[in-house]
């Protein structure tokens, strides 16, 4: 049977498949560490879990409204009212399969064929093949390490022409870690406005935020930029939710419609008891999150000062997220074996083979100099995977 042209525009994501390689390596008995992980690696909370289990017990088990029950509406409003300071009603919340369900909806909606959709790099993976996916061409921005990968706005500026039909923004980044501060935003906003170019903020790690930093999006800077900014957001990583798959974006009510309308088309709502748990989730105790943050804090910590000690590694001390995103292309021309390494898919590909350690080549996040670390992974494995690691680099000649 032959596949639609449309199979050929896009890559399974590259993060997964390294996981993926990871699990099958170990299934075999394989030692292997790996920094490739995408997810928090603590339990969902226990009080999530029993809202769940009351769902099914009081037999909550049935379709629900397209997009999302009011309950969880209602949660979510109430969080963007205290975390964000913004105001929206129901008719501008619709909640999906997850965040990256959420994102998908929005280019099916947002996008015509030949739409340009700018992307600054290091960009997370599933951005360009959800924009081909919609017939658009994900035009990929230009960003500079000493300004920890931040986009620019002369180079925003510069990318925008006629055909330009959106921005997606993310902060804090997957997979540099770096987050955008009020000063920066308010740089990018003029050229926002004056180009009426929708913004799309994908804030799934914005609970993940370290040394108690503020936190903000482009919709908080003014009220002008939040009626042309559409917010994603999510339960999974702030609440170890990744399973669940409950994802949610605000909007406009006509935008909001259009979303609605094309999962009535094809998901339907997202899972009945999932959304009880994200309800659970939204209202109940945050102690969980401020928990979770504090671990991550503590690896950042000792991850970023451990890299930094490596010979000719330059690193991006991460202020969010659990990524840590690193410079190793010093160590390109270096061989093993008369094996060059070229790039970070040689470098990550040597570092599984040599020493069974598993990390995502900057490549697929379209920084080929890079590679990147996650740190959802205890102090014990971040401590033999970087002891790997120093030993696999100082044999390379
Ligand atoms: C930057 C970014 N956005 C969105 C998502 C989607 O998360 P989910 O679909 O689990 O809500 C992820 C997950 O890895 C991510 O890293």
């Amino acid at each position: 049977m032959k596949l639609s042209e449309r199979m050929s525009q896009i890559q399974p994501s590259p993060t997964l498949s390294i996981n993926t390689k990871a699990k099958a390596l170990r299934a075999a008995g394989v030692d292997v560490i790996s920094f490739g992980v995408g997810e928090p690696d603590f339990d969902t909370p226990e009080h999530i879990c029993r809202a769940a289990v009351d769902a099914i017990k009081e037999g909550f088990t049935r379709y629900t409204a397209v997009g999302g029950i009011d309950e969880l509406k209602d949660a979510i409003i109430s969080e963007f009212q205290g975390s964000y300071g913004l105001s929206y009603g129901r008719e501008e919340i619709v909640v999906s399969c997850g965040g990256k369900h959420s994102l998908y909806n929005l280019a099916q909606v947002l996008f015509d064929p030949g739409d340009e959709v700018l992307i600054p790099a290091p960009y997370w993976v599933s951005y360009p093949d959800i924009v081909r996916l919609a017939d658009a061409v994900p035009v990929i921005l230009p960003t500079y390490e000493q300004d920890q990968f931040k986009l620019r706005p002369e180079v925003l500026e510069e990318a925008i022409t006629a055909k330009s039909k959106g921005l997606i923004l993310n902060s804090p980044s997957n997979p540099t870690g770096a987050t955008y501060t009020k000063a920066e935003l308010e740089k990018l906003a003029p050229i926002v406005l004056e180009h009426g170019l929708p913004v799309i903020s994908d804030d799934i790690y914005y609970r993940i935020m370290f040394e108690g930093q503020p936190w903000v999006n482009l919709a908080m800077v003014s009220e002008e930029l939040r009626k042309q900014t559409i917010i994603v957001n999510g339960v999974s990583k702030t609440y170890c939710m990744t399973g669940w798959r409950i994802g949610y974006l605000a909007a406009s009510a006509e935008l909001v419609g259009a979303v609605t309308k094309i999962q009535s088309q094809s998901t339907s709502n997202p899972t009945s008891i999932a959304q009880k748990a994200a309800v659970a989730a939204l209202v109940g105790p945050q102690h969980c999150v401020d928990e979770m943050v504090a671990a991550f804090e503590q690896r950042r910590d000792h991850m970023t000062s451990r890299l930094e000690s490596l010979p000719e590694v330059k690193v991006i001390r991460p202020t969010g997220t659990f990524y840590i995103f690193a410079n190793f292309s010093s160590y390109y021309g270096r061989a093993y074996d008369d094996q060059v390494i070229e790039g970070s898919l040689d470098l990550s590909a040597y570092l599984m083979d040599k020493v069974h350690l598993a990390v995502v080549p900057g490549v697929a996040f379209g920084e080929d100099r890079c590679l990147r670390f996650s740190f959802a992974i205890s102090m014990e494995q971040i401590d033999r995977g970087l002891d790997r690691l120093t030993e696999a680099l100082s044999a390379l000649r």
